[in-house]
């Protein structure tokens, strides 16, 4: 990739190897719930897990297969949900738990798995822990949570620590806000002249160690097929390299799927090596850590611009970069969005635009998710008031929009008791709407995930073959693979009409899938791909 091109050698193809993730994940297309905004089955102003069950008939037409929900636990919800304060009960606004229960025998029964987020660093300081932690006199839960001496003098150590709390003499270490307690699962070297951190093997920590296998088994005894884990990389502290941590999410893995085969662990850790290490099966690479994802999607100059837009080159480099670390362990996703960053209808982008960005995701290997409403294309509202703890990322999260009704079919509560505001567009896009219209959106959504489902070479993992690109390029060109099935992907995001030439492609016929402004003609063994501006096409060779 050095040289800023990228070449590709068609005999050589890279493919990800054999490995032990649970096969329905090859298959997996992910669509994540922000529950509180998806739909509200009793007319509280709140998205609930009813609500969801009533939508299962649409995620089933859609063609999804999977399902991330955000944190729906017990929560006094400053961080919308990530606050935990009873990891075993279901949030009263979302519903009772035999709801959730039920949620997973029906989506069973429509082929949907269902994963919950796991809070596993810390909880709410609301949490029966977190209070009893507080208490100056010692108690079971003393230890539960991270603790320096002094309530006066944060300790010198590159951690936040909260103090003036509680009565406890001592200032706890906060994992994100000053309410998320971060758990203790021990130091990787604790320092002999700091007695407070304790050994990843101390009681307190292996303690709570303990309950969070509960918690998982738990949920999963009920039916839950996986966990989202929110800030996996975090648990052990000061620990380099994460070794410990590592060896913590292995164990606990293990312990886990010895019960649960086919449990999915899937890591909001932002580094493939270390989270396949930790035995994850998929891991969200781009949109921390590594560049890549802000590349393609997010900075002014990404890849998914009409005008200003950069080559794909610089995306292809930390993918192949980290996929090359994952070593074919782990599988990589790539959002569409998710409830912390901007949804992909942002900067202007039209409905045109995500259909290019949407045929790339669902085509790429690796496991797809699509964050809700951005099938149909809802926009990211900019200066919205925070709610929840959401600050900027409020703008992703408001209610689904579903039809022309009242609050967008969101809900029948008065509008001003909505979790948050409706896109107030005229013409907001709706399902309603674009499920009845055969060039809109969400069926190219839909097509592409039923061609994805039906095609090996596009699924998880199929080879990829990406064709040459060079700097200057705005189109993209890559192959999919398995046995004999071949597809030819072509992409053109640009305002700019473009063209490329596939030589020594050998194909004789090229059936168009999901096209729009994609032009091909065989020319002895070469092909030559005429693109329009802005356009598309999935070739079965
Ligand atoms: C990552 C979650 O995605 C985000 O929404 C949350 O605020 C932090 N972790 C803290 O749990
Ligand atoms: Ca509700």
């Amino acid at each position: 990739m050095r040289g800023r091109e990228h070449r590709s050698d068609l005999p050589t193809l890279w493919q990800s190897k054999a490995a032990r993730f649970p096969a329905w994940l090859n298959q997996a297309v992910f669509y994540q719930i922000y529950p509180s905004s998806f739909y509200d089955g009793n007319g509280d102003g709140i998205g609930d897990i009813p609500g969801i069950i009533q939508k299962l008939d649409y995620l089933q037409w859609l063609g999804v297969n999977a399902l991330w929900l955000n944190p729906c636990f017990v929560s006094p919800f400053q961080d919308g949900g990530y606050d935990v304060a009873d990891y075993y009960r279901i949030a009263p606004r979302y519903g009772t738990n035999r709801d959730l229960y039920r949620l997973c025998r029906e989506a069973h029964r429509g082929g949907i798995r269902v994963c919950l987020d796991l809070v596993a660093g810390h909880t709410s300081v609301e949490h029966p822990w977190f209070k009893a932690s507080c208490q100056p006199r010692r108690n079971r839960y003393s230890d539960r949570y991270i603790w320096a001496p002094s309530a006066i003098f944060g300790p010198d150590a590159p951690l936040s620590f909260i103090r003036g709390y509680s009565e406890r003499e001592g200032s706890y270490v906060a994992n994100f806000f000053y309410f998320q307690p971060a758990l203790n699962y021990g130091f990787a070297r604790p320092a002999a002249s700091q007695p407070w951190q304790r050994g990843v093997d101390a009681p307190g920590p292996l303690e709570t160690r303990k309950e969070l296998v509960k918690i998982m088994t738990y949920w999963l005894g009920h039916g839950v097929d996986g966990f989202r884990v929110d800030m996996a990389a975090s648990l052990v502290k000061m620990d380099p390299g994460r070794r410990e941590t590592i060896r913590l999410w292995r164990e606990v893995g293990q312990e886990v799927r010895a019960l649960y085969p086919e449990t999915a662990l899937i890591a909001e850790w932002g580094n493939p090596e270390e989270s396949a290490a930790a035995g994850f099966d998929v891991d969200f690479m781009f949109h921390f850590g590594v560049p890549g994802y802000a590349d393609l999607m997010l900075n002014e100059d990404c890849f998914f611009r009409r005008r200003g837009g950069r080559s794909i080159l610089s995306f292809l480099e930390s993918y192949f970069e980290q996929e090359g670390r994952a070593a074919g362990k782990s599988l990589i996703s790539i959002p569409s969005a998710n409830h912390d960053i901007k949804r992909p209808r942002a900067d202007g982008r039209s409905l045109s635009d995500l259909k290019v960005i949407f045929t790339f995701l669902l085509t790429w290997p690796g496991v797809p998710f699509v964050y809700y409403g951005d099938e149909i294309g809802m926009r990211y509202l900019v200066g919205l008031p925070s709610r929840e703890g959401g600050y900027r990322r409020t703008g992703s999260r408001t209610p689904m929009q579903w039809d022309d009704g009242p609050n967008a079919g969101f809900s029948d509560a008065d509008e001003d008791k909505l979790y948050l505001p409706l896109d107030p567009r005229k013409g907001r896009p709706t399902v309603q709407r674009q499920a009845s219209d055969p060039a809109s959106l969400l069926n190219h959504v839909r097509s592409l995930i039923a061609l994805r489902q039906h095609s090996p070479a596009l699924q998880a993992r199929g080879a990829l073959i990406p064709l040459t690109v060079n700097e200057n390029d705005r189109h993209f060109a890559y192959l999919r693979q398995s046995g004999n099935e071949r597809y030819l992907v072509v992409l053109n995001p640009s305002a700019e009409a473009s063209a490329v030439r596939v030589n020594g492609l050998g194909a004789a016929n090229m059936s168009p899938q999901v096209c729009h402004g994609a032009h091909v003609r065989a020319e002895g063994g070469d092909v030559q791909i005429e693109l329009a501006g802005v356009s598309y096409g999935v070739f079965r060779l």
